[in-house]
């Protein structure tokens, strides 16, 4: 049968990597020997006490029946209690949590709860593709904020034109951010809320990689520390990056009551909660959150960026460092895209990284490396990368 796809998905932006991964995959069938950096999926097994704890929940048969709508209220009381010892905000249980199958979906649903056709939504600029997507499934149109090194990555907000902001509903915004690894001042989220109250906007704060830190100096703030945020905020974070369990679909939305009580109506009509088992080992992790094995993962980023950081300065490219994230940001040395730069590694190195471009137009011009491979899998890549006499 031929049909029509929906409009919705015509309009979305083109995959621009295609050809990219047409030449990897045909890479990998021939046997080449491909470092892959460009996976950003933690390369580590989720740690034993979260699988061990799994294998009790599931053997509870309380857990086998659907999931309230709501949530576990224990995992919503273990976040509340989380919460408040990482960022000192008080989060009501009941009413500004809830567990969500990971913070995809949650981004994704979450302006079907908000906006109307011929709203605006403020989206930052290379970013984590589902803010725009979900933006146009919800029948609004998407304004991009381009995210611009000489402004430390955040977004420019006296630059968005006074038109947009009167049809502006929503604004994203994502610290530690994806792809540049930027991570947000106090000095901007207060001026963020003052310009979310000023314009009516509510905020959209993906929050998943705020626990992907390396010193403890660095610690990343929630948005929700803000005197005044939880007017306007919701926030998503995960358990994804920080405890290994990308497969396990398990994050949280959290801030404005109404905003959550929104976005759970969303919810209601199209799943039926996380497999309850699994919100009781989000309990687990949270309550682990201080083990050594969960510490320990920092300093093992930690050490793979120093690595990469210096091997890749070293090869004459110009990468930033960050402080939070598994992502190292580099620019492309003058004369190459982000796309040319990344073909290059690919032919000549056997090496996979994810070219700027595709998470915007202002990501052209770098690429993205992830800290997910081992330390001498990145000593190779860097040796790999020498031959090339990049160096100017
Ligand atoms: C910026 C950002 N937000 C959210 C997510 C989604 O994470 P999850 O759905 O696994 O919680 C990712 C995943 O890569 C991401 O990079």
């Amino acid at each position: 049968m031929a049909f029509e796809k929906a409009k919705r998905l015509q309009v979305l932006p083109p995959y621009l990597f295609a050809e990219i991964d047409r030449k990897k995959k045909a890479a990998i069938a021939a046997g080449r020997p491909i470092l892959n950096l460009g996976i950003g999926d933690p390369d580590r097994p989720t740690p034993q006490f979260i699988v061990d704890a799994l294998a009790k929940f599931a053997n509870d048969p309380k857990t086998h029946q659907y999931a309230l709508d709501e949530g576990d209220p224990g995992l919503r009381q273990a976040i509340a209690t989380w919460f408040k010892g990482r960022f000192g905000v008080e989060l009501d249980p009941k009413r500004e949590i809830l567990p969500t199958i990971g913070s995809k979906e949650a981004i994704a649903h979450f302006p079907l709860a908000v906006c109307n056709p011929g709203d605006v939504v403020l989206v930052p600029e290379p970013g984590y593709p589902p803010y725009r997507s979900s933006s146009i499934f919800a029948g609004a149109e998407p304004h991009l904020m381009p995210l611009l090194e000489k402004n430390n990555f955040l977004p420019d907000l006296a630059a968005i034109p006074a038109a947009v902001l009167k049809k502006a509903k929503l604004i994203f915004v994502n610290y530690p951010n994806n792809p540049t690894s930027a991570c947000a001042s106090r000095e901007f989220y207060v001026e963020l809320v003052a310009f979310a109250k000023k314009h009516d906007l509510i905020i959209a704060s993906d929050a998943a990689y705020t626990e992907v830190f390396y010193d403890e100096a660095d610690r990343p703030l929630s948005l929700l520390e803000i005197p005044g945020a939880r007017d306007v905020t919701i926030e998503f974070h995960s358990f994804s990056k920080p405890f290994n369990m990308t497969g396990w679909r398990l994050g949280w939305a959290c801030g404005n009551a109404d905003l959550v009580a929104a976005l759970q109506q969303i919810k209601s009509n199209v799943d039926s909660g996380v497999f309850t088992a699994i919100q009781r080992v989000g309990i687990t992790a949270l309550e682990g959150s201080d083990r050594p094995e969960i510490r320990d993962l920092r300093h093992m980023y930690k050490e793979r960026r120093d690595r990469l950081v210096a091997g890749l300065r070293s090869v004459g490219l110009e990468p930033n460092e960050p402080h939070a994230t598994f992502y190292v940001w580099v620019k492309c040395p003058a004369g190459y895209s982000s796309v040319a730069l990344a073909s290059l590694l690919l032919e000549k190195c056997d090496i996979v990284c994810t070219p700027g471009v595709g998470f915007g137009p202002s990501g052209d011009g770098y690429i993205r490396f992830a800290l997910t491979v081992e330390p001498a899998k990145i000593d190779e890549a860097i040796a790999r990368i020498a031959k090339l006499g990049l160096k100017k």
